[in-house]
């Protein structure tokens, strides 16, 4: 099968990992990955953060509900947006479903922790010091898996449709 369907479809949310560190040039091209997302007017609104000190990394799993677990990763990085990007939220995503598979192509497992919509987002933005122009969208807790759990997934018949859709 080619490469690259073979990292996108084997891509699942890692949320144990190991303690190997991740070298330099695969955090550079898995963010590189991230900043050529496609974007809405090419605006490119993002902002990406990458947080490695422990101390910074606990701080930031305290102040969330589903990611405890950044508090144990290699790397977080965080995805803020320019508020006043009209596809802040689309675009972000990009970027951090193309972050997710830039690590993963190189073995390094993450999840997506969520950001927009979340009562902390303000919390982990001031934080980090990020202006206030820029609001969280998404965080991506990194590094080598511990374990790699199988999820399953809806069957294609019930979530595609070709031509009109018919039930
Ligand atoms: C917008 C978004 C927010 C998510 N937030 C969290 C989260 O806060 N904590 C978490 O453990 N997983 C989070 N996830 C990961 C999903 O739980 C995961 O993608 C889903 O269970 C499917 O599993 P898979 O990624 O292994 O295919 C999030 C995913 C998305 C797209």
């Amino acid at each position: 099968m080619n490469i690259a369907i073979t990292v996108i479809k084997s891509r699942r949310s890692v949320r144990k990992f190991k303690d190997t560190p991740i070298p330099e040039e695969v955090v550079r091209n898995a963010i590189e990955c991230a900043l050529l997302a496609p974007t809405a007017r090419n605006e490119q609104p993002w902002l990406i953060g990458k947080i490695t000190d422990p101390a910074l990394l606990k701080k930031i799993a305290a102040l969330t509900d589903n990611g405890r677990f950044i508090a144990d990763c290699r790397i977080c990085f965080t995805v803020f947006g320019k508020k006043d990007a009209k596809y802040c939220l689309e675009d972000c995503s990009a970027a951090t479903t193309q972050l997710i598979l830039g690590l993963w192509a190189y073995g390094v497992g993450s999840c997506w922790v969520a950001g927009d919509k979340k009562p902390y987002a303000e919390d982990v933005r001031r934080l980090l010091n990020v202006p206030e122009d820029y609001k969280l969208i998404s965080m991506v807790a990194a590094g080598y898996p511990a374990d790699v759990p199988v999820v399953k997934k809806k069957d294609a018949k019930e979530t595609t449709f070709s031509e009109r859709y018919s039930s």
